[in-house]
């Protein structure tokens, strides 16, 4: 008998069980992308993908009956969105289930960099801790504090509500179009340069597209405060990396916390790692079980929903 199920190919080990059930609806299969892309005709219906997945057009001409990307993360710049859309391809992502995660992970860079964690736990490893000091380590209160918010989508504004509840920050945010969050955050929107004039915290939350490649460059870094901290959870690229460190080599900035780089991963002797008011990670923002529990059965749920013919429950507009 010929086997109609439809090919469901997972490009990561991702946390997902799959069980008896699943594998009576679809042909599942686990490759890594790039052990996948050394095949010629790729043909699967359904592909769950990951972050680092170059999905652009000569990687799309592979497929020959692709349906569904459902992508295991909320970015999605490591797909060709318009090429979808030609291909008549539908692509989901994961949105909601890792905002709380991803804002924690701000909100964790930012007390660590205000508080010189890093910083202190390095000095106490090394021996260096001889007694206690009315002058060690000595922090910066957050209290009050004036909060820039570039992105304010659902991650900028639970970080931003976070920031507003506990340290009463008043917030301004650039977002290229008013933000639905802003009035209940009584955010004020501004243009860039304003808001890295004024900031004593910038936090990146924006999507990486064509508009926001290297938003950030030496013109905002020279207008920032020579204490202000910024804290980038979103994408590297958004960054010009570059004029980062010359601004940073210059003394500026207070901390730098990073958790997406350009590249990724940030090789080990980059001199960002030099600097040790630098707080870099390694794009964990939505690393937490539970959380990537939620991913990974979103993901199939919404290539279950394409691969049989109906409406994904969060696609991505393609517009
Ligand atoms: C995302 O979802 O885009 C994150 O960067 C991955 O955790």
């Amino acid at each position: 008998m010929l086997n109609m199920k439809k090919r469901l190919i997972l490009t990561h080990h991702i946390p997902l069980e799959i069980d008896t059930e699943m594998r009576e609806m679809f042909d599942i299969e686990i490759v890594e992308f790039n052990e996948l892309m050394r095949r010629e005709v790729i043909d699967a219906h359904g592909l769950i993908t990951i972050l680092s997945d170059d999905l652009s057009a000569a990687h799309l001409d592979k497929f020959s009956c692709l349906e569904v990307i459902a992508q295991y993360a909320v970015g999605t710049n490591n797909i060709d969105l318009d090429e979808c859309k030609k291909r008549e391809i539908t692509v989901c992502h994961t949105p909601d289930v890792l905002t709380q995660a991803t804002a924690d992970l701000a909100f964790a860079l930012l007390l660590s960099l205000a508080r010189k964690i890093p910083e202190a736990q390095k000095f106490a490893q090394q021996g260096k801790w001889s007694g206690w000091n009315a002058n060690h380590f000595l922090g910066k209160s957050l209290e009050g504090a004036k909060l820039g918010i570039i992105g304010l989508g659902s991650i900028g504004s639970c970080f931003a509500r976070m920031c507003q509840q506990i340290y009463q920050m008043d917030i301004v945010y650039y977002n290229g179009r008013p933000s639905k969050f802003a009035p209940s955050l009584n955010a004020v929107e501004c243009d860039l340069e304003q808001l890295c004039q004024q900031s004593d915290i910038i936090s990146l939350h924006a999507p990486l597209n064509h508009s926001t490649k290297n938003l950030l460059h030496k013109k905002h870094f020279d207008l920032m405060k020579t204490d202000a901290l910024l804290i980038n959870t979103a994408r590297g690229e958004i960054i010009d990396q570059d004029a980062l460190t010359e601004t940073l080599k210059q003394g500026k900035l207070l901390g730098v916390g990073l958790d997406v780089t350009t590249p990724e991963p940030l090789p080990k002797e980059h001199e960002l790692y030099r600097f040790p008011r630098v707080l870099v990670t390694p794009h964990i923002g939505s690393a937490q079980k539970e959380t990537r529990e939620n991913m990974a059965w979103l993901c199939w749920r919404n290539a279950q929903e394409v691969l049989e013919g109906r409406a994904p429950i969060t696609a991505v507009a393609l517009s």
